[in-house]
């Protein structure tokens, strides 16, 4: 190490911010995706967690009774999954009003056309049939999301693939509002969260809006009987056929939570019919239930003390305000306001 370097002042750690929307309970898509990346990333970065409650609003304003209390759970298969609130910021969109103040202020520089050109506002359109989504607040949406993120200047924002037109909308945001008034915004990279693909019951994409999830919470009983319902390969009909592994969305699990001895074995054995799907799925159960063991002994430990769950929503909401105030004050004056 050189002389130079021991005297330079420690370069502060990188800031990390993420959001998820309260649109229910958390499932293993979800566990193995984002929120073990977020994991390991609040062991190295200053962290900035939060549940976009809000956002819900954008495709639930009809039925918004859920969103209080899927912030909740969403909060508490956070912190049952050990993302730690002493380490990392962890709080929700509503208690901060920056948010807001921002996306109004955003709002004004933002053209339409960028809003409008915004891949996923079609998509989700299309998908979301027989909801009225011709909303100001719908088309809106990435600017909140802009808001969310520019707020806390971070370096890097954790995102999956579907949320990179997003990332894209809210780097030209911050740099049309960089050269408009002042350089107050960071630009953000995307931090892509690199997950194997989780299959739900059915084998296709494990999403909430299938109906084909495993739920984190969900107790062994429940997560064997889903088991049990679970498509295999499709070819293997009988006992005695033999199987294909890789058609076989069983198999994707075993992949992901299985140890390697199990995956050889199982990948061996389904080929000569050696091993049947029923005693299979129970190994597969059994990596699972693993897995998830001890994310429900602490989700039943903090379900038990709902003030340990307010009295954090308060901290994070402190904690999250601090910054998002100062960068509020940068913006006002850059704007004159
Ligand atoms: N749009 C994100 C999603 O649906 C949620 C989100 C809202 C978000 N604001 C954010 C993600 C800011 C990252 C950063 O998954
Ligand atoms: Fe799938 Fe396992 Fe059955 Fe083979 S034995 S088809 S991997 S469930």
């Amino acid at each position: 190490m050189t002389d130079e370097s021991s005297t330079e002042s420690p370069k502060p750690p990188a800031r990390v911010l993420s959001g998820m929307q309260p649109s229910g309970l958390l499932h293993l898509g979800n566990l193995v995706g984002a929120l073990e990346s977020w994991l390991a990333l609040q062991n190295q970065y200053e962290c900035y967690f939060f549940v976009a409650d809000w956002h819900a609003l954008s495709t639930n304003y009809r039925e918004t009774q859920h969103i209080r209390r899927y912030t909740r759970e969403v909060l508490l298969d956070w912190l049952a999954a050990g993302l730690d609130p002493d380490r990392s910021t962890v709080f929700v969109q509503s208690t901060v009003p920056e948010h807001a103040i921002l996306h109004l202020l955003l709002s004004m520089i933002v053209p339409i056309p960028w809003l409008e050109r915004n891949p996923t506002y079609k998509e989700k359109q299309e998908e979301i049939k027989g909801r009225d989504l011709s909303t100001y607040g719908f088309l809106g949406y990435p600017v909140l999301q802009a808001a969310d993120i520019l707020l806390y200047k971070p370096d890097l924002v954790p995102v999956g693939k579907d949320q990179l037109p997003h990332l894209e909308l809210t780097r030209e945001i911050a740099r049309r509002f960089n050269k408009l008034y002042k350089p107050v915004f960071t630009i953000p990279k995307e931090y892509l969260t690199q997950f194997p693909k989780v299959p739900g019951t059915d084998g296709r994409k494990m999403s909430k809006s299938y109906g084909n999830t495993i739920n984190i919470s969900d107790p062994e009983p429940v997560v064997r009987k889903k088991l049990k319902t679970m498509v295999t390969d499709p070819a293997r009909v009988r006992r005695t056929d033999k199987g294909n592994p890789d058609v076989c969305p069983v198999f994707d699990f075993h992949k992901i939570f299985s140890p390697q001895s199990i995956i050889d074995q199982v990948n061996r054995d389904c080929r000569t019919a050696a091993i049947g799907c029923i005693e299979c799925k129970t190994l597969v159960g059994d990596a699972i239930v693993r897995r998830l063991t001890p994310i429900w002994e602490s989700r039943a430990a903090l379900a038990q003390r709902p003030e340990t769950l307010d009295d954090l929503i308060t901290t994070g909401q402190h904690k999250a305000s601090r910054v998002a105030s100062q960068t509020l004050a940068e913006v006002k004056e850059a704007m004159n306001i």
